[in-house]
């Protein structure tokens, strides 16, 4: 797949509607809230591996850094939707996984999946964090958040609260937001403040059939 392939292929009417959404948190709920029961068979339609990806990356960086053991290792899944994330995540033995979204509906989905400790429903990651959240989790992924018409950049920095200091963030950008929202400027300014280091990046991966994506890796400085 090439940087110019969202032409290639189109993207079927599940994604397409996802794509289109303006970043109210309003029309999101709603969107989601009636494509939820869908959402898994569509994704998987459209080629969607960015929740795959997304842990691949995060398994890669835990490999190396982490010093705790996977079943005492505390993950949270933001925008956890129907819970592909804890299902790849469950595969590699992980058993600590919180997740939350704002979509009641696709948190029900995740929390069916019988992989999370507990998911929470009706959470708006870009609003202030739940306190019992702050500094609490050695991961955070979140696949498939970072947009178009999702959330902004400086979600990012929601993250890095909820991680402990030396905690990891994975977080997958799509890559018409990542040119559209000007993703690159958070990025160099969360490193050069030096909040958070880059551990790792896979830059033009694969994410769905008519898209790539940037997948980073980040550790909790300060
Ligand atoms: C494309 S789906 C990705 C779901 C899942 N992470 C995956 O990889 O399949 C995007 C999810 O982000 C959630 N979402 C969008 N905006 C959000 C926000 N501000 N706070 C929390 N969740 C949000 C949606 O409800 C939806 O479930």
């Amino acid at each position: 797949m090439t940087e110019n392939s969202e032409t290639e292929t189109k993207p079927n009417a599940g994604i397409q509607g996802g794509l289109s959404l303006d970043g109210s948190a309003e029309n999101i709920c709603a969107y989601y809230q009636q494509w939820a029961a869908n959402y898994d068979s569509d994704v998987d339609d459209g080629g969607y591996v960015g929740a795959k990806i997304t842990v691949d990356c995060f398994l890669q960086a835990w490999q190396h850094l982490a010093e705790i053991d996977k079943y005492a290792y505390q993950i949270h899944d933001v925008g956890c939707g129907t819970g592909l994330v804890g299902k790849f995540l469950s595969e590699q033995d992980f058993t600590y996984i919180h997740g939350s979204d704002l979509t009641p509906n696709m948190a029900v989905l995740a929390q069916q999946r019988g992989v999370y400790q507990q998911v929470v429903g009706g959470t708006d990651i870009t609003q202030p964090i739940c306190p019992e959240w702050v500094s609490a989790y050695d991961a955070v992924l979140s696949s498939g958040v970072f947009t178009s018409g999702h959330v902004p950049p400086e979600t990012l920095l929601q993250l890095k609260i909820m991680v402990k200091i030396g905690g990891l963030i994975v977080i997958s950008t799509r890559e018409q937001y990542y040119k559209a929202m000007n993703y690159q400027q958070l990025h160099d300014k969360v490193i050069n403040s030096g909040e958070l280091t880059e551990v790792s990046t896979l830059k033009n991966a694969p994410y769905t059939n008519d898209s790539n994506a940037h997948y980073w890796v980040y550790q909790r400085v300060c």
